[in-house]
């Protein structure tokens, strides 16, 4: 019978020297997990909620400089009350249990949305945590919260109309960089690899913009099921892809010769 790779071979085999600077995840099929065995929706939340802390320690481990997690989209709002008050509950007791650890992993919490929408005691306990973790230099941890990518790129829109009506700003030096720095995510890589669980192949109006050159990977698992194990796959995957960004693999093995 052939054995399971552990989580150490699997490591192994993971080119460190190829891994994404910058990680954003899709985290679906909670509710359908929690279904699958007869148990609440909330309950598959909360299982996903260990799933973000085993992403959380095995990017900050393997060096990953910044993750993105797509926690609640501007969409979620439509949830029964019961399931969106469940999950900011969740998300209060995340922060006050992760809030050590953090500091000593050197891990700067972040949160982008609109997050004047999340109710108070939330906001509270994301702007203590974010604050307490400023000075974190490792990684940064970004939770989408009340995201949605279109409403991001409107704002941003807004933004540099208003500083064109001020005389701040000229039509024509609202290039790529301008727009880039007006987004939630001004102080951000930009996204080299997206992974979704359960199945879907949609992005679901997530950094859009900030996707433009992403790899993309979708996995069957369900993301209470996406651990440690799992995420190491998916970078092995990715350290396996040639970004071209538009130029042909020749010319990208050439330039990755002469560096
Ligand atoms: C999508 O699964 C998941 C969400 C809408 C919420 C994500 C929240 C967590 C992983 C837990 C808490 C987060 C943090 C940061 C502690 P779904 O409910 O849409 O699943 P389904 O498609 O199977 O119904």
């Amino acid at each position: 019978m052939t054995k399971e790779p552990n989580l150490s071979d699997l490591e192994s085999r993971l080119d460190k020297s190829s891994l994404p600077r910058h990680v954003a995840v899709i985290m679906d099929g909670n509710g359908r997990w929690a279904q699958r065995q007869g148990l609440p929706r909330v309950r598959g939340h909360e299982a996903g909620a260990e799933s973000v802390r085993a992403v959380v320690r095995t990017c900050r481990r393997l060096g990953v400089e910044a993750l993105t997690l797509y926690a609640f989209s501007e969409e979620n709002w439509a949830r029964p009350k019961a399931e969106v008050a469940a999950l900011w509950k969740l998300l209060g007791r995340f922060l006050k249990q992760e809030r050590a650890e953090m500091l000593a992993q050197g891990i700067r919490l972040n949160a982008i949305g609109s997050l004047h929408k999340l109710p108070t005691a939330t906001a509270q306990a994301l702007r203590k945590v974010m604050a307490d973790t400023a000075g974190g230099r490792q990684m940064v941890l970004t939770l989408a919260l009340s995201y949605g990518g279109r409403q991001e790129l409107t704002e941003a829109a807004h933004r540099l109309c208003r500083r064109v009506a001020a005389g701040q700003l000229r039509p024509e030096d609202v290039d790529e960089a301008a727009v880039a720095a007006s987004l939630y995510t001004h102080d951000l890589p930009d996204v080299d690899f997206l992974i979704r669980t359960s199945g879907e192949l949609r992005v679901s109006n997530f950094l859009l913009w900030q996707m433009a050159y992403a790899e993309f990977y979708f996995t069957e698992l369900h993301f209470p099921d996406f651990r440690e194990a799992a995420l190491v796959e998916a970078l092995t995957e990715y350290a396996r892809r040639q970004r071209r960004f538009g130029q042909t693999g020749q010319q990208v093995e050439e330039a990755a010769r002469g560096r």
